[in-house]
């Protein structure tokens, strides 16, 4: 199955760091529409091939996500197979002069973003060392933390899913619940709070807890959230959540989120579908980071122009579930479709 997977990518580059001994991962999924972006993703993984197939993974999602938002890139992705326990800020920085090495080898065919455990600082860094990474703090010359966009993504996203699957893009009285409560989460979640939702929030890490009432939320732990009877489920911490053995208990009327592969198995696609669940895939969902860094840093758009481009999410979501709905596809196939076919043909559908 790894081997499989690992055969539908371009390059993968598996690197024990010079400096840390850390395991670094650069899977470079496609480059047919460009040089392959994705985030740098710093996480503990309990053997190196879950990093490996959790890189893949994201790097295809990329693929699709650059696609699907008309940006003339392909995917890829970093991970960085972090070991138990916390990591001290030596170690921390060598590890990231470590993926710079890495990075700079691929000469030109990756480029990197924050994700997980990473942001506009390592950025810098990074580009300074290879001049291949976005979101560089803005005083540095980049674009800046990516997550305010990725939230605004979301947001229109998750308006057009709520017209879709409640015939109205009000939020006020909407019981939503956001699992994971990091930047893109907090960020969102104040969105929502400012439309009126009812909101649940829960996160792994307890400090959220006290947050909870800050954002205009209740709080919910992790275990039981997931399956509270409410309208909508923003996932927003890391991918597969959504799984066989949990899916058949879920009550949402819509599920959209920023995680990256929120599926832990594409046939959760079906089984959402089966059980009257609409899911906006995540490869739509998320795009807002990217469109942000690209249209900034290489297009040379403003802020104003950009926040218009971030908003074309939603109607590409709606056109997405309507065609789902009128085709009897899952979103997820329809989603792809139109991703391969952009790549396959060069054009947008
Ligand atoms: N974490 C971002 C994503 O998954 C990665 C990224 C952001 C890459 C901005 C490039 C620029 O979409």
């Amino acid at each position: 199955m790894l081997l499989e997977q690992a055969l539908e990518h371009e390059q993968i580059r598996i690197i024990r760091g010079g400096r840390t001994s850390i395991t670094i991962i650069v899977a470079v999924h496609s480059t047919a529409l460009g040089p392959a972006i994705g985030g740098c993703r710093l996480r503990h993984y309990s053997t190196w091939q879950d990093g490996l197939t959790d890189a893949l993974r994201l790097a295809a999602a990329m693929t699709d996500k650059c696609s699907l938002a008309g940006i003339d890139h392909g995917g890829g992705k970093t991970v960085a197979v972090l070991p138990a326990g916390p990591l001290n800020a030596t170690l921390r920085t060598d590890l990231v002069r470590d993926i710079a090495d890495v990075i700079r080898s691929c000469n030109g065919i990756y480029l990197t973003g924050p994700d997980v455990g990473t942001g506009p600082e390592d950025m810098r860094i990074i580009h300074e060392r290879t001049g291949y990474a976005f979101c560089r703090p803005t005083g540095a010359g980049g674009s800046g933390d990516s997550a305010q966009a990725t939230a605004d993504g979301v947001l229109a996203a998750l308006l057009a899913g709520a017209e879709h699957v409640f015939g109205t893009r009000s939020l006020a009285g909407r019981s939503i619940g956001v699992v994971g409560l990091g930047n893109v989460g907090r960020y969102l979640t104040g969105l929502l709070h400012e439309r009126g939702a009812e909101l649940t929030v829960s996160d792994i890490n307890d400090q959220g807890r006290s947050d909870a009432s800050t954002l205009g939320a209740r709080w919910r732990d992790p275990v039981d959230i997931l399956t509270a009877e409410l309208d909508i489920l923003v996932p927003a911490a890391v991918g597969g959540v959504l799984t066989r053995t949990v899916t058949p208990r879920l009550r949402w009327r819509l599920i959209v989120g920023p995680a990256n592969n929120q599926l832990a198995t594409d046939d959760v696609a079906d089984l959402l579908d089966s059980r009257g669940i609409v899911w906006v895939p995540d490869i739509l969902a998320s795009a807002g980071g990217i469109v942000h860094a690209i249209n900034i840093e290489q297009h040379g758009l403003t802020e104003e122009q950009v926040t218009l481009q971030i908003a074309a999410i939603g109607g590409t979501v709606a056109r997405v579930l309507a065609q789902a709905r009128t085709s009897s596809l899952t979103p997820l196939m329809v989603a792809r479709h139109q991703s391969r076919e952009r790549i396959r043909t060069g054009k947008t559908a």
